[in-house]
């Protein structure tokens, strides 16, 4: 077995897919949603909105103190092996015509194509939702803001969300290919197999072997 994900990378990992959970169930719960349907019935906290804007703050604060983390650390360490590289696209494209009709794969480092463009999406989309989450926080705190940022970024919290959503379903449907299920037990124990790491990331196996 080779170790892939350390323990602090696990718990970047862990506490924003956590928080991101956790933000989208007291995000939804800010509309009139969980009444709509029901929920409340049957939960009925759920139909507070105090507490599930207080729910959304604590989100918040996890999501962006690992954030923060995740980017300090890989900043300091030079890690930079998620941030995509010109010809992603097309190297996706081939490691996904190769999945599909059992063909050749390029040689790939320690994440593939797909995972840098991936990376990049969810970056992106995390990245949107925090910085007019923030605006949305200075207005809830009294602050007279101009109506137009206000809008807009509430369009483009509510924008970001949708396209979050997205991301983590592709995310998650990517390890129902048999190809990619090696992969999966590494984000809770840290480690993948040899023999896998040897074909699919040949590359980072090579690097792995000369110690670099
Ligand atoms: C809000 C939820 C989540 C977010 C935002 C998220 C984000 C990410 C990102 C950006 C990566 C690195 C790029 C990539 O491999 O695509 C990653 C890796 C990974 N994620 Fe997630 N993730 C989430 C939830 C989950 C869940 C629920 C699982 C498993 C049940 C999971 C399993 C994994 C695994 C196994 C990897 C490592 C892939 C590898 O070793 O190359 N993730 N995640
Ligand atoms: C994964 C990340 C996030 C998701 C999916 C998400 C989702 C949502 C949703 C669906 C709403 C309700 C729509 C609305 O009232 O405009 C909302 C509202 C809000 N979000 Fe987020 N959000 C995220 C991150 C954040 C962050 C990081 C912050 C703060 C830094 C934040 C602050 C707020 C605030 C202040 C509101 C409005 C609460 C109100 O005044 O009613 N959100 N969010």
């Amino acid at each position: 077995m080779i170790l892939r994900h350390t323990k602090a990378v696990r718990m970047i990992h862990w506490s924003i897919a956590l928080s991101i959970f956790l933000l989208f169930f007291s995000g939804f719960g800010q509309m009139p949603l969980y009444k709509r349907y029901m929920l409340t019935d049957i939960v009925p906290w759920t139909g507070d909105y105090w507490l599930t804007l207080y729910l959304h703050y604590l989100g918040a604060v996890v999501l962006m103190t690992a954030v923060g983390w995740h980017a300090v650390f890989h900043g300091i360490r030079k890690e930079t092996g998620l941030l995509p590289r010109s010809g992603d696209l097309q190297e996706s494209v081939q490691i996904i015509k190769a999945m599909i009709t059992g063909g050749k794969e390029p040689p790939s480092d320690k994440y593939l194509a797909e995972q840098r463009l991936a990376y990049a999406y969810i970056a992106f989309t995390v990245g949107l939702l925090i910085v007019t989450g923030v605006v949305k926080v200075i207005k809830n705190l009294g602050f007279n803001l101009n109506d137009s940022l206000l809008f807009w970024s509430t369009q483009m919290h509510n924008l970001g969300s949708v396209l979050l959503l997205f991301g983590i379903i592709a995310h998650l449907a990517a390890f129902i290919p048999a190809a990619n299920r090696k992969l999966l037990p590494s984000m809770f124990h840290g480690k993948v197999d040899e023999e896998y790491v040897k074909h699919r990331h040949s590359i980072w196996y090579k690097r792995l072997k000369k110690g670099t």
